[in-house]
């Protein structure tokens, strides 16, 4: 294992009775890397996604964060390293803003009400919502709770931020305020996997795209390489099918 790499997947496979849907996935994440990952729908990557911290166990593969490797007897730990972001947000409704923001920092992180409220007001001004706080999330757009969803992981302190699909729950007009947020990130050297179907974001974004399909890795590359002359004749067409439609 390189020890400088933040997150590194190694061989990961799941099946799900009987059906394989991971074959073996690995790669690794310098920090301040943004990979992104594209596949058709059913290629597993949102059960990779979920395997890398564990919210679906791997039957085979390691993960190492930082060079420790994520176990049963170490999960919660780890967890709390990596920021998850869901398509659909998974805000709690019942409380405020400020509340969702800053509740795994007192309940998981340990850290005082003082100190996480003060995150909590940060990392809201940090994705927009600074005037939100003491909103509830049915009160805000879904670009907005998807926002809140970003600024609780990243009040979080991770080590990487996990993104799966998340703009692909919002209308058109509301993708782009999410995405702008997510390259302001990876600008500041975030480390991040997004799994996105947003070119735009991939393009300006991703420092490689990973192109998986049927549980494998079928290309990676650099985007101006892989936009302009991917070797794989199902990555190409994918691609195209993309380009037309999204
Ligand atoms: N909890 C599950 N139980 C059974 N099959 C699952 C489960 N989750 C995913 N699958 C199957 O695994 C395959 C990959 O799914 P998924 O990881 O969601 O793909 P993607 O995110 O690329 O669309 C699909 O065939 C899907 O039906
Ligand atoms: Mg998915």
């Amino acid at each position: 294992m390189a020890d400088n790499l933040i997150l590194d997947v190694q061989d990961i496979k799941k099946s799900y009775d009987g059906l394989e849907v991971l074959k073996g996935i690995g790669f690794g994440l310098q920090k301040g890397e943004t990979k992104v990952l594209i596949g058709p729908s059913g290629s597993g990557k949102s059960t990779l996604l979920r395997c890398i911290n564990y919210l679906t166990v791997p039957d085979a593969g390691r993960i190492y964060l930082n060079g420790e490797e994520v176990l049963d007897k170490n999960i919660d730990a780890m967890r709390s390293r990596m920021g998850f972001v869901f398509q659909d947000f998974n805000l709690f409704t019942h409380l405020t803003v400020l509340d969702n923001v800053r509740i795994c920092q007192i309940k998981v992180g340990g850290t005082d009400k003082q100190t996480a409220t003060q995150r909590a007001h940060s990392e809201l001004e940090r994705v927009g919502l600074g005037d939100k706080a003491h909103a509830y999330p049915a009160e805000l757009s879904g670009g907005q709770q998807q926002r809140v969803s970003i600024a609780r992981a990243l009040a979080m302190d991770p080590d990487v931020l996990l993104f799966d699909e998340p703009t692909s729950a919002l209308d058109p007009e509301l993708t782009g305020e999410v995405v702008r947020v997510m390259q302001q990130l990876a600008a500041e050297g975030m480390t991040m996997v997004v799994v996105t179907h947003e070119m735009s974001f991939a393009r300006q974004a991703a420092d490689e795209i990973i192109f998986m399909e049927n549980g494998h890795i079928v290309e990676q590359g650099a985007p101006n390489i892989l936009f302009n002359s991917a070797s794989n004749e199902r990555t190409q067409t994918f691609l195209n099918v993309i380009a037309e439609h999204g």
